[in-house]
């Protein structure tokens, strides 16, 4: 049964990242615009994580600024306790390669490759071998249904299937933490079971943690724990009201 898990009865769960205070805006001529503020938020480790919230609100800068991407004005985000953002850009660089996977909102696939190499990518940024790089690629889009795709281009995938090379890149390290931001956003309601139900298995399977940003009740119903961003702060959702 779904129900809300607060700090204190997850509390016997290590926390994998942690972030403190956080503060994020964006300046344009006209304006500053204050996404996160004050922003409190921890990830356990193992856990599938949701964060909702209304369009524009800050949910995919949240995700950036958890995953090393983003260096917020103010506040800190720890990493199995250490304060990611205190190093320099090698160390971030670095830092996300191993630790972080990510499938960001719009994909982010390099047009001039096929699926495997984009998949393969980031093993090979690591000086992994080919041949293993692509064992795991081919590994890894089998997982995701796309077998038949591997030598397809992204001009040549839907948006759907995109989005799952997108997830077979971002877990192509074996990372602790992949951040998806609504990786089931060009999904029908069948696809994006299929692709929850895959992330719930490599989650069962290899402990893999997960936060995803979603905009679906369906999907954010079928996660652990979910929370809502509102005016640059984020709270528990009672999962109980979404199914
Ligand atoms: N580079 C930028 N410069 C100025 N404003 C920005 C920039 N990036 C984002 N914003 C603004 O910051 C706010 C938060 O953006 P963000 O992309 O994090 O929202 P979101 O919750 O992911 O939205 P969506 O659900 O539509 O993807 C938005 O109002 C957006 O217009
Ligand atoms: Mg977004």
């Amino acid at each position: 049964m779904a129900f809300v898990m607060n700090d204190a009865e997850s509390s016997n769960q290590k926390i994998l990242v942690e972030a403190k205070g956080v503060n994020k805006s964006y300046k344009t001529k006209r304006e500053t615009i204050h996404v996160l503020n004050e922003t409190d938020l921890k990830v356990f480790s193992g856990e599938v994580l949701g964060i909702v919230g209304a369009s524009g609100v800050g949910k995919s800068t949240l995700l950036h600024v958890l995953g090393g991407l983003d260096k917020p004005e103010n506040g800190e985000v720890f990493f199995k306790g250490e304060n990611i953002y205190r190093r320099g850009n090698s160390f971030l660089d670095k830092f996300r390669n191993i630790h972080i996977g990510f499938v960001f909102q719009f994909f982010n696939l390099l047009p001039d490759f096929t699926a495997l190499e984009n998949a393969m990518f980031p093993a090979l940024i690591q000086n992994v071998n080919k041949p293993a790089a692509k064992e795991r690629a081919e590994y890894l889009l089998d997982e995701v249904g796309l077998k038949n795709r591997m030598s397809h281009k992204p001009g040549e995938l839907s948006g759907g299937e995109s989005q799952r090379v997108a997830l077979a890149r971002g877990l192509m390290n074996q990372p602790d933490m992949l951040l998806a931001d609504e990786p089931t956003g060009n999904l029908d309601a069948h696809a994006s079971d299929q692709l929850i139900e895959l992330i719930r298995k490599l989650n069962k399977e290899l402990n893999q943690t997960f936060v995803l940003v979603t905009h679906s009740q369906r999907v954010a119903g079928q996660l652990d724990r979910v929370l809502e961003l509102v005016d640059g702060k984020v709270n528990p959702i009672n999962q109980s009201l979404l199914i």
